[in-house]
């Protein structure tokens, strides 16, 4: 039969297989043409691998000076995008060990020694991870920086903060843009966090029991900058806790950027017209000459959707599995690398917008001067003349009903007015009345008043330098 294998198609796990793979099987169980993204952390990987084992012995000097070589002579190839990919060679691991002994030769195909490509991947899967998460903290802290920024400008310019989409109280804008930035460290908390668990090195573990070889795992652990060396060797091939703990991060993270689109998407809107997206971060309609549409948001808004349905994806993934290593695993780098990207890109995407918001200072103000944003103040004007706080609300409850009736702001009705729903009422409530005495009144920690956002803003420059 034409399937008998020869030597030209053996795999480097033929031994004991009489027939070729079916092309189709070949195609549907290969991850190249997905993992190889992976090639460096796989030749970092496979390098403290190879140093190890001419450390303790297993091979000799040349042999690894040979090994080393080899590997970065094909990680500069691949980086030069002349390294042949192939399929019939399954996956990233096994594509560089062949070019490895076709170039090197014998000490090539003692390599894999004390190893598996369950530990391989495993390890390949932390270095790549580790890094991501570095980088992504890094577009976190500049977010972070754009926000602190705009506050900083912004720190007394103020619209109305809403409840239910309802006008509620005037706000600072810059205490909203560092409400932005809370929700941004503990994003950046929870990828710091998880980097301490992807940090553990499953390298030594091999196919699921550990090896017979007298290895040095913490050898292999510090080379890689890895904390240590994972503790259960069935464990270590298996986890993928860390990817699904990362997508998880990551999807609160995108739930924030979502939220945060939303708005961007109302204030720019004609309705709102808060502030202005740079043309740069816009695109127009192919009908309507007018239009310039919030795109990158709105895109924003939209992509917590791949993210989220990755997270969905990989927690599947594990469910069930039994121990130790299983197939279903390779199913887990294609939404990993895809989730990971597009919170790069976010990331990316809303440093550059929000350096780049101007606000439309009048717009927001008189927003803020509708829809009676400055009741409580009345009410606590009230308490503090003695009033109990529940006739307070009640008085000015018909306050702000007469004032809908005669189409009045509440600065607008006269004091022989306001004296007849309340006598305790004097000249002095025009102050807290107005939006600058509401949001200069809450001045305490975490308030909205101009002078502790610049305290907040202080607080949060601090926090970055000392990354
Ligand atoms: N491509 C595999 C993965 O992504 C690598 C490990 C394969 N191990 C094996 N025994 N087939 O998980």
């Amino acid at each position: 039969m034409s399937n008998k294998k020869s030597d030209k198609n053996k795999k480097l796990w033929g031994g004991r297989f009489e027939e070729t793979t079916s092309p189709f099987v070949e195609r549907f169980t290969a991850s190249v043409s997905f993992d190889n993204c992976l090639y460096q952390y796989d030749i970092e990987g496979s390098v403290a691998h190879a140093k190890m084992l001419g450390k303790v012995g297993i091979l000799t000097e040349g042999e690894v000076a040979d090994i080393v070589r080899g590997l970065e002579e094909i990680q500069e190839e691949i980086a030069d995008q002349k390294f042949h990919w192939s399929t019939e060679l399954e996956d990233v691991h096994m594509n560089i060990e062949s070019a490895l002994t076709d170039r090197i030769g014998e000490a090539g195909k003692k390599l894999h020694t004390g190893r598996s490509r369950n530990d391989q991947i495993a390890t390949d899967l932390r270095l790549y991870a580790r890094s991501q998460i570095d980088e992504i903290c890094e577009l976190i802290t500049k977010f972070q920086k754009a926000l602190i920024e705009l506050a900083e400008k912004e720190a007394s310019t103020i619209l109305p903060g809403f409840t239910h989409l309802q006008t509620a109280q005037p706000v600072t804008f810059g205490h909203h843009m560092m409400a932005w930035f809370e929700m941004l460290n503990r994003d950046f908390g929870r990828f710091q966090d998880c980097r301490k668990r992807v940090n553990r090195s499953p390298l030594g573990s091999a196919a699921l029991a550990g090896t017979t070889f007298p290895i040095d795992r913490n050898y292999t652990s510090e080379r890689l900058r890895f904390d240590s060396p994972c503790a259960n060797s069935l464990d270590a091939v298996s986890d993928r806790d860390f990817v699904i703990e990362l997508a998880s991060t990551g999807t609160l993270l995108m739930t924030h950027l979502s939220r945060f689109s939303e708005e961007i998407v109302l204030w720019t809107s004609t309705q709102f017209n808060f502030i202005e997206l740079p043309d740069s971060f816009c695109t127009g309609s192919s009908i309507m000459p007018q239009k310039k549409n919030p795109d990158v948001p709105e895109l924003i808004r939209g992509k917590f959707g791949r993210v989220a349905g990755a997270h969905t994806a990989l927690i599947s993934i594990m469910k069930s599995q039994p121990l130790a290593y299983n197939k279903d695993n390779q199913e887990d780098k294609e939404p990993l690398f895809d989730l990971i990207e597009t919170i790069k890109d976010c990331l990316y995407a809303y440093g550059q917008m929000v350096s780049a918001i101007k606000c439309n200072r009048d717009a927001m103000e008189n927003a803020a001067s509708k829809g009676f944003a400055t009741a409580t103040d009345l009410a606590d004007y009230l308490v503090k003349k003695g009033t109990s706080f529940r006739d307070a609300h009640e008085i000015v409850g018909n306050v702000v009903s007469y004032a809908i009736r005669e189409q009045l702001l509440l600065t607008e009705i006269p004091l022989d007015k306001l004296i007849q729903f309340a006598p305790n009422i004097e000249q002095d409530v025009f102050t807290i009345l107005t939006l600058d005495g509401s949001v200069h009144a809450r001045n305490h920690f975490g308030g909205t008043s101009p002078e502790q956002v610049l305290n907040a803003v202080n607080d949060a420059k601090i926090l970055l330098d000392q990354r």
